[in-house]
């Protein structure tokens, strides 16, 4: 089994360390190979997302990914930017189904900044649609009025745009992985205002037809939103484009107690996969050791299950996870009165020493 390991920038580098080494300790023939992405392979390839990363990627069975981006290189060329490398990762591997489950632990229910009794036992899936919408569509750019950068430019543009088969795989996924929940999808649209999205919801109410059993409501991503914060536990699975589900799954992370505790898992049609925290570099905490890793350790366990495999292994790093919990050691973002502060590295030794 061979997992392509890139930690990318910022905190990236230090939350993959302590996945590896929760990987490490599975005593499983994983055969890891790390390389450059994001600005680390700009700085040293000249190009975030190079050739010999991309062939790593694709010939692995999974990849294990930490972050991109920082601030430093806004300005350089939108080809250029660190963001490009995740975009053309996803694209390039056919990665268009992202589950991103927001499942508040028992013992974080006081560090979500909302009411215990609103997120205790929360349990959703946020199934967001990730190699279309308006982040590959074309055209876009923008008009420029006079060479280089924006404040020349008359406008800019983007273009929103999903086809029938995008539509029509993505609701499938979410069906299915409805049918091993409590049976319920949520399709979140806007559909009120754009055509793309009320042909999102035609496409969808005609692929439900397929799956009598399962019940499925449309709501419009504004009502979503609120939805989300006033009664979370009321989702099942929420299905939706690549926008929407970008934004909606960092609002939901905060149900979960932080954004430190969202993993993910982008998947294709051969169940090839790349697991990541959803959460970015955190240029601001980065290098400093407190950021919570736990986001991606979760992740490598969804990896080991989706595409390894190994239902055993990922069974065994979260019971770890939530054993390190029960003993209230907390890195800062999850942190509350009553339990113990911790950084980055402590939290990796405490999820490897309750590793049974
Ligand atoms: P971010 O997710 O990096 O950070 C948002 C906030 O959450 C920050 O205050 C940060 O400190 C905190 N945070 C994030 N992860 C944390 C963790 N594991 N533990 C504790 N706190 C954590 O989002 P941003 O600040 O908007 O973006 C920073 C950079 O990351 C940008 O360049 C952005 O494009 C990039 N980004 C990359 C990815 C990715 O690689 N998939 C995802 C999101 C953002
Ligand atoms: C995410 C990130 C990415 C996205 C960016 C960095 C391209 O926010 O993985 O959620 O928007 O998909
Ligand atoms: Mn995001």
């Amino acid at each position: 089994m061979k997992i392509a390991v890139l930690p990318g920038d910022g905190i990236g580098t230090e939350i993959v360390a302590e996945a590896v080494r929760v990987l490490d300790a599975l005593d499983l023939t994983l055969e890891m190979e790390t390389a450059l992405v994001g600005g680390a392979a700009y700085e040293a390839h000249g190009h975030p997302l190079p050739e010999a990363t991309l062939k790593l990627a694709k010939e692995a069975d999974a990849v294990l990914f930490g972050a991109v981006g920082d601030w430093k290189y806004d300005k350089l060329d939108r080809p250029l930017r660190p963001e490009q490398a995740i975009l053309g990762l996803r694209k390039n591997l056919g990665l268009f189904a992202n589950f991103r489950p927001a499942i508040c632990y028992e013992q974080l229910t006081h560090a979500s900044s909302l009411k215990p009794e609103l997120v205790a036992g929360l349990d959703i899936l946020i199934i967001r649609e990730l190699t279309g919408d308006i982040y590959f569509g074309q055209p876009r750019g923008k008009r420029v009025a006079t060479d280089g950068h924006f404040p020349g430019a008359d406008e800019a543009f983007d273009t929103m745009r999903y086809s029938r088969p995008e539509i029509e795989r993505i609701a499938r996924v979410a069906f299915e992985a409805a049918r091993k929940r409590n049976k319920r999808v949520t399709s979140v649209d806007k559909a009120n205002v754009l055509e793309t999205f009320q042909f999102w919801k035609d496409v969808v109410t005609e692929v439900h037809k397929d799956y009598p059993d399962i019940e499925l409501e449309h709501m419009y991503v504004d009502n979503a939103a609120m939805q989300l914060v006033k009664k979370p536990k009321a989702f099942d699975v929420i299905v939706t484009g690549n926008m929407f589900g970008d934004i909606l799954s960092d609002e939901a992370s905060m149900l979960t107690g932080s954004i430190g505790m969202l993993p993910s898992a982008s998947l294709n049609d051969s169940n090839q996969g790349l697991y990541e925290p959803s959460h970015g570099s955190a240029p601001d905490i980065a290098g400093k050791g407190v950021a919570n890793p736990l986001a991606t350790i979760l992740s490598a366990a969804m990896m080991l299950r989706f595409s390894l495999n190994q239902e055993e292994a990922a069974q065994r790093i979260e019971a770890a996870v939530k054993a390190v919990l029960a003993q209230g050691l907390r890195t800062p973002d999850i942190w509350s009165e009553g339990t113990t502060k911790v950084g980055t590295r402590e939290m990796g030794d405490a999820v490897l020493k309750a590793l049974t």
